[in-house]
């Protein structure tokens, strides 16, 4: 694999977050409490620095989720892999994700949280690949769009590589 070469620098996520908070901030100002949740793995590092950035008061979740795979193929479908510990009924929920590629993801998490009657759901997202969506899926606050390439960095990984890394650079995955 490749080392990682530099797509959106530390100092531009940095400010694109500042970004994305404010905007947040100012939208949910005298709503009472969010609920953010996370998508895990990749998600943790943005919520981190996405949470202690809002001025407005919230409380902190986990979802994990997995794709199906047949083989090395993606089914498509997506399965929970780790639920929330607290009921999100009448809540204002807020998803926060590192990256919607098809956006099956996206889309099969905020199927699953409408079930369970929160006041209002949105989502967040720090990257899109917009060329891949095949599931149409709202994103609200979003960070960058990128192009179809492979990016690590900011929580995002290769094979559990270069998550720590503090911008989002991309690798040449092998064989490709
Ligand atoms: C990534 C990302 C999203 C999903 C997006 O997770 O965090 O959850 O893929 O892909 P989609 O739009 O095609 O559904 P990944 O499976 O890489 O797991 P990780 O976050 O644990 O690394």
């Amino acid at each position: 694999m490749s080392d990682p070469t530099v797509l959106i620098s530390e100092a531009d996520v940095q400010r694109r977050v500042g970004e994305l908070a404010a905007e947040i901030s100012r939208d949910y100002d005298g709503m009472g409490e969010i609920t953010l949740i996370a998508v895990l793995k990749g998600a943790f590092i943005f919520l981190a620095d996405l949470s202690r950035r809002l001025a407005v008061p919230r409380r902190i979740e986990f979802m994990a989720l997995s794709s199906y795979e047949d083989g090395s193929t993606h089914s498509g479908a997506v399965r929970l892999v780790m639920d929330l510990r607290e009921s999100i009924e009448g809540r204002h929920v807020l998803v926060v994700e590192d990256i919607v590629d098809t956006g099956r993801t996206l889309h099969y998490l905020i199927e699953l949280l409408r079930t369970r009657e929160p006041a209002s759901v949105r989502t967040c997202a720090l990257v899109r690949k917009k060329d891949r969506h095949e599931v149409e899926v709202a994103i609200d606050y979003l960070g960058f769009d990128i192009p179809d390439v492979w990016v690590v960095g900011y929580g995002l990984d290769y094979d559990e590589q270069h998550r720590a890394l503090p911008y989002i650079g991309v690798v040449e995955p092998e064989g490709a």
